[in-house]
């Protein structure tokens, strides 16, 4: 698709969504006519095994078999999934003559299908797509089955990749590797276990705050309520899904907003911040740790260390909107509620570890790491940081 808009004025935007979903129970049916549309030859890509635990997997090879397309297979994509495991995707494509891949699992094998998607048509090393944007010509059509609600990949164009070697982890989005098609049924994520809930219900959490504290001119008023209302829904949700896992209400209220909270819709016209995210990113690239659990780490402290005169007013709606504190206490009361809630929420409701030093962390790499996630440039968000900035928050993280 070429792009051809010439120019962007302040405040418009451009909102594209063409990922055809399929929701709920046993939609998986239609997978097998779905890839047909798209090709014979199929790379089925899926991480360490838990599919094959709950039998997803027989399903997906019954479909894709009966439908008369031909199997081949990525296992073993890792949590962080590694550019090394898009490389050899990206072979086997080029190899086998694949025509479409079949991501099936949360967003480390979504994102790693797209990238193998991409870097089967590209004539570089696949990590080049990483370091910086390029002129991306073809890209394999993808298409998602997703097992874990969490990062919205099966609805998104981006895709985050580790690189062992040179400690990074990177983001980037191409539009080219946006699914075709995404299968969401609440009840495959029956079997993910208290501590993953407990961290992908994090990270949609955050996806919606990172877009929501904005300053005022950035977002509108429909965002906002749009925005409460997805995050009430993680707050009202996922406790639940934690002590009753095959809570089919709780498993797709979650699933539904985690592809809502991240993509384009919901952040079409605003600078959108990503502190904490480019944070947590360098967590989990050196320390290899669970995305969701990073940023409930980092997010708390990060809101209080942006709590000032000019952000006060996001944290009084938030308080206000979303944990109905009294509208009629002092500002600044309400937004340290506020916080104290979310703490609340992360640590208590969702059970996960409050500190770094809890998960093994301590401060020598901190330095490295603000230094990484701030490029060395104070970073344009809601309240820009620099690298001191980032220092400081991760230090209060300990
Ligand atoms: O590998 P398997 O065996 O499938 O097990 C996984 C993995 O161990 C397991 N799991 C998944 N579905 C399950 C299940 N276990 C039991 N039952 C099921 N139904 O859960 C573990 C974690 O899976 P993973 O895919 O890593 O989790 P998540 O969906 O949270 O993805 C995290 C990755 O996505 C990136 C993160 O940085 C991280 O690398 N993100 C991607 C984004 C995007 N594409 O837009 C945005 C996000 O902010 C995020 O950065
Ligand atoms: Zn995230």
């Amino acid at each position: 698709m070429v792009e051809l808009v010439k120019q962007r004025p302040e405040g418009s935007f451009i909102y594209s969504m063409t990922t055809k979903v399929y929701f709920g129970r046993d939609m998986i049916g239609n997978l097998g006519a779905e890839l047909a549309k798209l090709g014979k030859r199929v790379l089925l890509c899926y991480g360490g095994g838990s599919i094959k635990r709950t039998g997803l997997y027989g399903r997906v090879v019954t479909e894709v078999r009966s439908s008369g397309l031909e199997l081949f297979e990525l296992p073993g994509i890792e949590p962080n999934p590694r550019v090394t495991s898009v490389r050899e995707g990206a072979e086997i494509c080029r190899k086998e003559d694949i025509d479409v891949v079949l991501a099936v699992g949360g967003g480390s094998v979504i994102d790693c299908s797209k990238f193998v998607a991409a870097a089967a048509c590209y004539d570089g090393d696949a990590w080049d797509l990483l370091k910086e944007k390029v002129t991306l010509e073809r890209c394999l059509p993808v298409v998602t089955v997703l097992t874990l609600s969490a990062t919205g990949s099966e609805m998104n164009a981006s895709g985050v990749i580790s690189n062992l070697d040179s400690c990074d982890k990177i983001g980037m989005a191409y539009s080219k590797m946006l699914p075709k098609v995404s299968f969401l049924d609440p009840t495959a994520t029956f079997s993910v276990g208290k501590y993953q809930t407990a961290c992908g219900s994090a990270d949609i959490l955050s996806h919606i705050i990172e877009s929501y504290f904005v300053p005022k001119n950035e977002s509108m008023y429909m965002f906002d309520r749009f925005k409460e209302g997805m995050m009430k829904t993680v707050i009202k949700y996922a406790p639940i899904a934690i002590a009753e896992p095959e809570n089919y209400e709780a498993r797709e209220n979650l699933m539904w907003t985690s592809s809502w909270a991240i993509t384009k819709f919901a952040r079409a016209k605003q600078l959108c911040d990503w502190s904490c995210h480019s944070m947590e990113h360098q967590l989990s690239a050196i320390y290899d740790i669970a995305h969701g659990h990073g940023l409930a780490i980092l997010t708390p402290r990060w809101m209080k260390y942006i709590l000032g005169p000019d952000t006060l007013f996001r944290f009084v709606m938030y308080g206000v909107n979303v944990f109905g504190i009294d509208s009629s206490l002092p500002d600044m009361e309400i937004a340290e509620r506020a916080i104290e809630e979310t703490e609340d929420f992360l640590f208590n409701k969702l059970g996960l570890e409050p500190r770094l030093r809890d998960i093994g962390i301590g401060d020598d790499k901190i330095e490295l790491m603000a230094r990484k996630a701030s490029r060395g440039e104070v970073v344009p968000a809601f309240k820009p940081l620099s690298q001191s900035d980032m220092e400081a928050i991760y230090r209060m993280c300990l």
